[in-house]
């Protein structure tokens, strides 16, 4: 056996129970009450739990983006995630205009290849649509692309029309893929931005105030009601406030399929980090905005009762140096995105099982369980069982922190959870039944992750 974890509590979403974990070949290869065998590397996880490793399924590594590109790149992003008990992302490709989806997903590919320490997939964003893309999605399917990411924001740039999302919506369900949406009415926030910017009102915080509640909650009403006339299921990416998830749970009570998941940011910051001095502000411009506060404790009430089925984090990272003080005398210059790849299972569990919003199994399902399920990962990953990959977190609810830039591995000069302090961290992180962390030191290599190949959706 190459590793054995002992005396660890093993958490899934359904289960909690003592249990040593033995590892070979990169595989679990048995969970038991005791395992008396040897192994070459014993990890011992008295008073730790241990559950599979983290999945992201929102990341934008190495992404250019308004005149940009996202700081963090394969390596710095996957090793940072794996401080913090991320053990699989799914990227976004994103096609550019007029490129194929075959182009855009090996150029993906290629940005990954050689860096990235832990398995990866990618999502393809498909920003022009046209015949011969129709075509193309279910051969990108067959290549392991099992979802597509499509944008009613962003105008002139990502963005298409309700015609094309309709379209995309029946093929990728034909082809066994699901559609995620990043839900704001682009044509209304243009308008916003200009109206602003006319009357001088430049800093960050107009940001948030050209993309209203209210955009987000109408495109995410349009997009179930298309997707309804399609007759396929949809993924709201990146729910930030109540007038969005008001239509996601209309949607479910009436029995459709609408899926949606949130970010840590939604559920921790607010719109007042925008009125933090100076251009400080410019460090939370994000699409969707932070929101007033009083979004929080809706959003937790969907994570607990179903609503809400995934955290990710959007981690889209920009120096507040250099790339986000574009934006100094045009919030609309400001790149958009935020970073969070590391800090996603601290935050979740210190303020989601700490402060009692969920159980430790819950959190398991939310940040693991269904992100593979629903994105065809499943169960390879996002389980604790004899077969899956060994992608797993000994991780210690003891463990006191707090966040600082300089001391997460992420590549960017600060974090929105500056001073955080929590109490919940990994211990150990394996992947590929190889130690990647090991209290707090990166063990691994770079390129050592694997591209893989998602199944078709699988709905849950
Ligand atoms: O502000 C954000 N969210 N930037 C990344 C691109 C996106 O919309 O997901
Ligand atoms: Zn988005
Ligand atoms: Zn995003």
């Amino acid at each position: 056996m190459d590793i054995k974890i002992t005396n660890g509590t093993v958490i899934t979403p359904t289960d909690t129970y003592r249990a040593d974990i033995g590892i070979q070949k990169g595989k679990i290869v048995e969970v038991a009450q005791r395992i008396s065998g040897g192994a070459k590397e014993v990890v011992d996880a008295t008073g730790a739990y241990v559950f599979p490793g983290g999945i992201d399924m929102h990341t934008h590594l190495d992404m250019p983006f308004m005149g940009s590109s996202s700081s963090d790149d394969f390596e710095t992003g996957t090793i940072a995630a794996a401080h913090g008990g991320t053990t699989c992302i799914v990227d976004f490709a994103i096609q550019g205009k007029g490129e194929s989806l075959k182009k855009t997903l090996n150029a993906w590919k290629a940005r990954a290849r050689g860096k990235a320490v832990f398995d990866y997939g990618f999502h393809i964003a498909i920003c022009d649509l046209t015949e011969r893309i129709l075509q193309e999605i279910p051969k990108a399917v067959a290549e392991g692309v099992t979802s597509f990411k499509t944008f009613l924001a962003y105008k002139g740039a990502l963005m298409i029309d309700d015609g094309a999302l309709f379209q995309i919506l029946r093929k990728c369900n034909e082809a066994g893929a699901l559609v995620m949406i990043h839900a704001e009415n682009g044509d209304i926030i243009d308008l916003l931005v200009k109206d602003l910017l006319t009357q001088r009102k430049t800093a960050p915080k107009f940001h948030a105030r050209s993309r209203p509640p209210e955009a987000e909650g109408e495109a995410t009403g349009r997009a179930i009601a298309i997707a309804q006339m399609a007759g396929a299921p949809i993924y709201v990416v990146h729910l930030s406030c109540k007038e969005a998830l008001d239509k996601v749970q209309e949607a479910r009570d009436n029995g459709f399929p609408a899926f949606a998941e949130t970010c840590p940011q939604y559920l921790i910051l607010s719109y007042k980090n925008y009125e933090e001095p100076g251009f400080n502000g410019a460090k939370y411009v994000m699409s969707p905005p932070l929101r007033d506060k009083s979004n929080h404790a809706f959003l937790w009430q969907g994570l607990a009762s179903g609503d809400l089925q995934v955290i990710s984090t959007d981690h889209c990272p920009f120096n507040f140096k250099g790339q986000k003080d574009r934006g100094k005398k045009d919030f609309s210059q400001i790149p958009n995105g935020a970073p969070g790849i590391e800090n996603r299972l601290c935050l979740i569990y210190n303020e989601g099982v700490n402060k009692k919003r969920i159980s430790v199994n819950r959190f398991v399902d939310l940040v693991s369980t269904t992100p593979a399920k629903l994105f065809g990962l499943y169960p390879e990953k996002g389980t604790v069982t004899v077969g899956s990959d060994a992608d797993l977190v000994v991780f210690d609810p003891k463990q006191k922190y707090t966040i600082r830039a300089k001391t997460n591995h992420q590549n960017v000069d600060y974090t929105p959870y500056e001073g955080y302090k929590g109490k919940g961290a990994p211990r150990v992180v394996i992947a590929q039944g190889r130690v990647l962390i090991k209290e707090g030191k990166f063990l691994g290599r770079p390129g050592q992750g694997r591209y893989v190949k998602r199944k078709p959706m699988r709905l849950v």
